[in-house]
């Protein structure tokens, strides 16, 4: 059970909000990004007031202290998502790791060659296979959708084939928060000898992620959604494949020797992937983030979630104005549309209550015609969600349409 009071608390902008026009703030965008509690701001803070240094490349007592420091992250990051600390390679956040992922594995790739993803796909699940699909002559394929969003292993197989060699899906939509079931999915994929990625950016900082279980073969996920820093986020590759993997990035930190020609003798994985002096304060961050988030317990915030999600649709159902796209949804994520109210006129009505919401594509560009609107309204919740957020937001909604004439 989650005290929400106590801990919001912790978090400056939750216990001393800052005022949205004359309101104070509530937040209701987290699968945008997440506020931050105190002890992630003091773990940046404290890089920059008596810890500068870098790591990994110098002999005296504050550089070895980062040495350690980055290792003691790599093992907050494997506990969270139950893997060895050598299979977590620090990058800027999902986008970038799903890039260097996606350049990495364009070696892999000849003519021909499948990719599976879907409609509902971030543009940062979508684009750098378009890229890579350019330089190799692999071909995009999208798995059907059903309604709701979500994939069944039947249409998964009717996708799947021969040249499949890459599967890459969210385990959590960002737009309508479907969790997709990825443990038979990745069975299914391993099946035709294709490697299973899972975009874990809506999913790691919201509920259990157990990549063993899972048996991903990589999972990306960004820090600033779990309570940590931005710059900051992790490629989780399984450690075969992580030293099979190419560089995709080159410079100080990742090789053990060069020569004249130009020949690299990589550095063994994970520090082959890590180029250049690391975010350290960022990876201060996210390890103060993951110790506070796993304190609070990623069950409970599974379920505080779905609890405010269920009294949120419940709601605005009451009102009778509003289109909701995914009632049914187990997760913290409420999309809808206020009847004949342009999603972005929507939002910037709740901006002047001094509410914070997406609107828009949410950067998922393709799903839009599946859904059938041009763009909506999503409120995202986290454990510091009260139901107090929920009924201002409700209160905004139920001035439904009248409100363009109150506020233009
Ligand atoms: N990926 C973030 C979102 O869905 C920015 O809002």
């Amino acid at each position: 059970m989650i005290d929400e009071k106590l801990i919001r608390k912790e978090f400056p902008m939750l216990s001393n909000p800052p005022l949205m026009q004359g309101h104070p703030l509530v937040w209701l965008d987290n699968a945008s990004t997440t506020l931050k509690p105190q002890c992630v701001l003091d773990a940046v803070s404290s890089y920059y007031i008596s810890r500068t240094s870098n790591s990994h490349r110098g002999d005296y007592d504050l550089c070895y202290s980062m040495d350690v420091e980055t290792e003691l992250t790599r093992k907050a990051v494997s506990k969270l998502i139950n893997c060895s600390p050598n299979e977590v390679v620090f990058t800027s956040g999902t986008t970038d790791s799903l890039n260097r992922l996606a350049q990495s594995l364009q070696y892999s790739l000849k003519k021909g060659d499948e990719i599976i993803i879907s409609l509902s796909e971030h543009a940062s699940n979508v684009l750098p296979w378009f890229q890579i699909a350019k330089h190799t002559g692999a071909v995009i394929k999208y798995v059907e959708l059903q309604k709701d969003g979500l994939i069944t292993l039947e249409n998964l197989r009717k996708t799947l084939s021969k040249r499949t060699k890459i599967v890459s899906l969210a385990q959590v939509g960002n737009v309508l928060g479907q969790i997709q079931p990825i443990k038979e999915l990745v069975a299914e994929t391993h099946k035709f000898g294709a490697i299973f990625i899972v975009d874990g950016a809506q999913s790691v900082p919201h509920m259990p992620v157990d990549v063993k279980d899972l048996d991903c073969d990589f999972l990306c996920f960004s820090g600033h959604k779990i309570c940590g820093p931005t710059g900051i986020g992790v490629l989780y590759g399984k450690y075969k494949l992580l030293e099979d993997l190419e560089l995709n990035s080159v410079g100080g930190g990742m090789n053990d020797k060069f020569y004249l020609d130009g020949t690299i003798k990589p550095s063994k994985a994970p520090a082959k992937f890590e180029a250049g002096t690391q975010n350290l304060e960022g990876i201060l961050g996210l390890r103060a983030a993951i110790e506070f988030i796993m304190k609070i317990g990623l069950e409970n915030i599974a379920e505080h979630e779905h609890k405010l999600k269920k009294y949120a649709v419940e709601r605005i159902k009451e009102l009778g104005n509003s289109v909701i796209y995914n009632a049914d949804v187990k997760s913290g994520i409420v999309t809808f549309n206020i009847n004949d109210v342009f999603a972005q006129d929507a939002a910037t009505y709740l901006n002047s209550k001094g509410i914070a919401c997406r609107s828009g594509q949410h950067c998922a560009k393709l799903l839009n015609d599946f859904i059938g609107t041009p763009a909506t309204i999503r409120a995202s919740f986290y454990f510091y969600t009260t139901k107090e957020d929920i009924d201002k937001l409700v209160d905004a909604v139920s001035h439904g349409k009248e409100f363009l004439d109150a506020y233009f």
